[in-house]
């Protein structure tokens, strides 16, 4: 069963349950760094196009593979199809065509022990009659069974975001930079190992953005999470990942994908050496030959 909440005209959250099955290895605590050939695919995407129903063709032909541990930003000019790709990796949207896995299944496993994903707007659409805690075991409350303490879990996760000092406040009583950390907190209380971000800090200023995009890679280092993260940044995504797939318009594709050997943990010294801005340039010449791309397309 799914349970998606609409806030605002905006998906909230999801949440599935299904039986427990163990016949797939989902151990998720994989180095960053590691032997990428070792990794397990965590979303497979073959060849899939979204056509909507006023006949916009979102995404052509998209082939996308995202194993286990990888941090994978998805970068492009507005409207090639980034929050498209997402949702349907989130399962929030179907395929017009082609076929997408998780975890070398169907969608039917996720939820399943090891296998939740969790999905992060660009808004942080907070209950403004709840308090932070409140909003944060929102996902608990909604589950029909949840393993272990609710509190505990809901105080580990506001305690994960620097949030637990904040745990009695209303989200107005908040700046933007925390408001966004409660909606991360909301994110992880669920436990996933997949986290869909969807331009989380857009609307961030840049301080408060390098702060959250710091404490974001230290936490999916140390819980060994598989994260997606849209951005349209290339300095913040070139900061976070372990690979940029750069997106094209009209219609939306995959045009490039860019591996960023730099070790983890990363710190602010990789923002102001050589080969930051080395991985910059050649992430935004991408980028350039991508619009131009779409502007081709366009009628
Ligand atoms: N629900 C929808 N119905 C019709 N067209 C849509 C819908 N959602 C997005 N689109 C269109 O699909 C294209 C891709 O949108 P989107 O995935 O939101 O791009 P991005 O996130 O990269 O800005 C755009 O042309 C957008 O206008
Ligand atoms: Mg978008």
């Amino acid at each position: 069963m799914t349970m998606i909440r609409e806030f605002s005209g905006t998906t909230m959250d999801i949440t599935e349950r299904v039986s427990n099955r163990e016949d797939v290895d989902v151990s998720n605590k994989v180095a960053p760094t590691g032997d990428k050939r070792s990794r397990r695919p965590v979303i497979q995407a073959r060849n899939v196009d979204k056509v909507y129903g006023n006949g916009t063709t979102a995404l052509k032909d998209a082939t996308i593979d995202i194993k286990q541990g990888e941090f994978v930003s998805l970068l492009g000019p507005s409207g090639c199809g980034k929050s498209t790709l997402l949702r349907i990796m989130a399962g929030l949207g179907e395929a017009s065509r082609g076929t997408i896995k998780w975890w070398e299944q169907d969608y039917d496993v996720v939820g399943e022990k090891g296998r939740k994903l969790a999905f992060v707007f660009q808004n942080a659409t907070l209950m403004p009659w709840a308090k932070v805690r409140g909003n944060v075991r929102l996902p608990l409350d909604l589950e029909k069974y949840v393993a272990g303490d609710v509190d505990k879990r809901v105080e580990q996760a506001l305690d994960m975001v620097g949030l637990s000092r904040f745990a009695d406040a209303y989200p107005r009583e908040l700046s933007g930079g925390m408001q966004m950390r409660a909606s991360i907190a909301r994110a992880l209380v669920t436990q996933p190992n997949l986290l869909l971000m969807d331009e989380p800090f857009g609307a961030l200023d840049e301080m408060t953005r390098n702060k959250l995009n710091d404490d974001v890679l230290r936490l999916w280092q140390e819980n060994g999470w598989t994260i997606v993260f849209v951005t349209h940044s290339v300095y913040e995504a070139v900061y976070l990942s372990s690979r940029v797939v750069v997106m094209a318009a009209r219609p939306g594709r995959i045009v490039e994908d860019i591996i960023i050997d730099e070790p983890f943990p990363r710190h602010s010294d990789f923002r102001v050496s050589q080969s930051f801005a080395q991985y910059c340039k050649q992430v935004s010449f991408a980028l350039e030959k991508a619009s131009a791309m779409g502007q081709e397309g366009k009628v």
